[in-house]
């Protein structure tokens, strides 16, 4: 028994649909052992995903990236996403996909001719309330300690772990972490700036993991008519921000309205984020039709 989740919930493991309850890896999985494999997470409103090829397509340059190959095709990965979330029954949710390089011996060299693991459940899904949406969150800036291949969706999260907790400790919603002065991401999330009615983000490289939310924020900004301008940005600038927000799967998109103990612009989220938001919410109506 596993505290705190529903062990009934049907997950997918290795071609065999059980119950969470009786899903077992072994402890040689590489997965355990050496934090080697990837993951995604694609969200769905009322069981339809969305944006499913973006997070399709990060999930085969993750696995491409580390030499993993499944055998696995795109309709294959579809068949699995739409599958569970039929099995799950379940309306707004996450769909979670793992993939290990498998069990072996241990040894850090990738093992030959041993299967990957896959692994897939769906999770409820609560979406960020109207509250929150106006309240805005609360974030502090913290150095990136994290490695520098974080384009990867990986498994190994230990630097992601710490970094929430910081926040956590610090009694705030989430961190801004900086790398060589610069602004990367949150620990689980994509950071957006504003300056003077520009949309500024870091670029997309091996500091941040671009999330599907990243392309996505791009169309809605020129749909908007907001100029959109990847590139580093300083401490100072996050500092002197007139809006900040943040993006992912899971937070959709939020504004963060206190950063390091004090009001970010005029303390309300602003006008963009407000434009953009629209954009987000008017395209999850499109996907429920
Ligand atoms: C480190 C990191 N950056 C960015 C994101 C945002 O990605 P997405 O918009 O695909 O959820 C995530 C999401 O989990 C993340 O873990």
């Amino acid at each position: 028994m596993i505290p705190h989740v529903d062990n009934d919930s049907i997950v997918y493991l290795n071609g065999d649909y059980l119950r969470l309850g009786d899903a077992q890896v072994s402890v040689l999985d590489r997965g355990f052992i050496f934090g080697d494999g990837i993951y995604d997470v694609v969200p769905a409103y009322n069981g339809k995903p969305f944006r499913m090829d973006g997070h399709l397509a990060r999930l085969e340059r993750s696995l491409a990236s580390i030499g993993i190959e499944t055998g696995m095709q795109r309709q294959d990965w579809e068949t699995l996403v739409q599958g569970m979330l039929q099995r799950s029954g379940l309306g707004d949710c996450m769909v979670y996909i793992q993939v290990t390089r498998g069990v072996a011996k241990r040894d850090h060299a990738f093992p030959e001719g041993v299967k990957p693991t896959v692994f897939c459940m769906v999770s409820p899904f609560v979406r960020p309330t109207q509250a929150l949406r106006q309240q805005g969150l609360s974030a502090v800036g913290m150095e990136d300690v994290r490695w520098l291949r974080c384009e990867i969706k990986s498994i190994s999260l230990l630097g992601n772990v710490l970094a929430k907790q910081y926040a956590v400790d610090a009694g705030v919603d989430d961190v801004l972490q900086f790398r060589d002065g610069n602004l990367t991401e949150g620990s689980a999330a994509n950071i957006w700036v504003v300056k003077d009615g520009v949309l500024l983000a870091p670029p997309r490289n091996n500091l941040i993991l671009e999330g599907i939310r990243y392309g996505l924020m791009e169309e809605l900004a020129q749909a908007a008519g907001i100029q959109f301008t990847a590139r580093p940005i300083s401490r100072q600038e996050v500092e002197n921000a007139d809006e900040l927000m943040l993006s992912s799967a899971t937070k959709e998109l939020l504004p963060i309205t206190s950063y390091d103990g004090h009001p970010v612009g005029s303390g309300q989220p602003g006008s963009v984020y407000a434009a953009l938001r629209q954009g987000y919410d008017d395209a999850i109506e499109k996907l429920l039709g």
